[in-house]
């Protein structure tokens, strides 16, 4: 078993992962979304080892990590006047389009589909990962698959210790959830396949025909229509049985009560705590804090020894849309209506 390392964010630390990534080496690296498990877009092998410790299904394409439009147009072609409107306002940020990719981002990295996620992470760590490596980064979220992603070091540590060469320590992600993931469907429509922290409503206020991927909200069931293979897996799930209750917080109480246990505990509000009888964790009081906290607190419920979770329904549009996504995913659709 090879020896995991953590690097500080100095320069002669980001060098040296820089150059592991050059050499084909896999790094643990923060985003301002999640961590990811970086490795060099363009070498095979390099990404296929990424899919192996990741335990990741070969047809669900990485997204491709770059530091600079010239890069943009190295790996992607026939790019769309929208793509780059997009990339004036949102780049460097969390949102990541599927464009037509070029032969320089090999089978492996996309799945198997000619096309390629891109984004331009705004993170200051990786951006200059990328700028002293001189090379597209192709990189999953760090955690093993279909468990919540890390959103700190300690978690990608606790994830791939052992597994990867290095992680790069630079704290606590600033959004929490990954990011939005958006194709064209023709020049006249973006389409969003994951909801994150670039909203329905922000890219409104750019294109007016913005529309929600029918796998966002409900459970895939032909397996072969489905625009964003992620969408098909299980994922974002701790250990524990999470169950959403969509309902005041009243009836959730009143549901609690019913339901209580020894290794049953709630996930609520901050605001909710002080009226709450029984065992529970807060997530926050709005959907940025709930995507900030929701990944950390669903790894917290597996420490606890929690069994079943009742989750507090986050908001369902704005940002709040994309923690209602990762939700529903951990809680394999369940959602009790009250
Ligand atoms: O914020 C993020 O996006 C993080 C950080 C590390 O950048 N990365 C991340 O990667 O979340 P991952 O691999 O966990 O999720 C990538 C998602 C999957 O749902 C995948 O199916 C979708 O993006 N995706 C990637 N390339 C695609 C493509 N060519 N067409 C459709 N969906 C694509
Ligand atoms: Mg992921």
């Amino acid at each position: 078993m090879e020896e995991t390392k953590l690097l500080s964010c100095n320069e002669d630390d980001l060098e040296i992962a820089a150059k592991l990534l050059r050499d084909g080496k896999i790094v643990g690296i923060p985003t301002e979304t999640v961590y990811g498990l970086g490795a060099d877009a363009t070498n095979s092998k390099a990404v296929e080892s990424v899919f192996k410790v990741k335990g990741r299904p070969a047809d669900n394409p990485l997204i491709v990590h770059i530091s600079g439009m010239d890069m943009l147009e190295r790996i992607a072609l026939d790019i769309p006047d929208l793509a780059y409107k997009l990339a004036e306002k949102f780049w460097p940020g969390p949102l990541t389009m599927v464009l037509k990719k070029r032969d320089t981002i090999p089978g492996v990295t996309s799945g198997g589909l000619d096309t390629v996620g891109i984004r331009m992470p705004s993170h200051p760590i990786i951006k200059r990962i990328i700028e002293l490596a001189e090379i597209p980064i192709a990189a999953p979220s760090a955690n093993i698959s279909g468990y919540p992603s890390p959103t700190t070091a300690e978690h990608v540590m606790n994830d791939m210790t052992g597994k990867i060469s290095v992680v790069v320590d630079g704290g606590r992600c600033h959004y929490g959830v990954e990011s939005t993931v958006i194709s064209f469907d023709d020049s006249q429509t973006i389409r969003i396949l994951r909801p994150g922290c670039v909203t329905k409503e922000d890219l409104e206020q750019i294109y007016k025909t913005v529309i929600i991927d029918d796998a966002v909200l409900n459970e895939v069931t032909n397996q072969s229509n489905v625009c964003s293979p992620g969408m098909k897996y299980k994922h974002y799930s701790p250990k524990a049985n999470i169950v959403i209750i969509d309902g005041s917080f009243d009836c959730f109480k009143k549901y609690i009560s019913h339901h209580n246990g020894e290794n049953v505990y709630s996930l609520i509000y901050d605001r909710e705590s002080k009226d709450f009888p029984y065992q529970h964790l807060t997530y926050g009081n709005n959907s940025d804090e709930q995507a900030h906290q929701l990944f950390e607190k669903l790894r917290e419920l597996d420490k606890v020894g929690a069994e079943t979770v009742y989750v507090r329904t986050p908001e369902k549009n704005g940002v709040g849309l994309a923690v209602y996504n990762r939700l529903i995913r951990a809680a394999g659709f369940e959602v009790i209506k009250l």
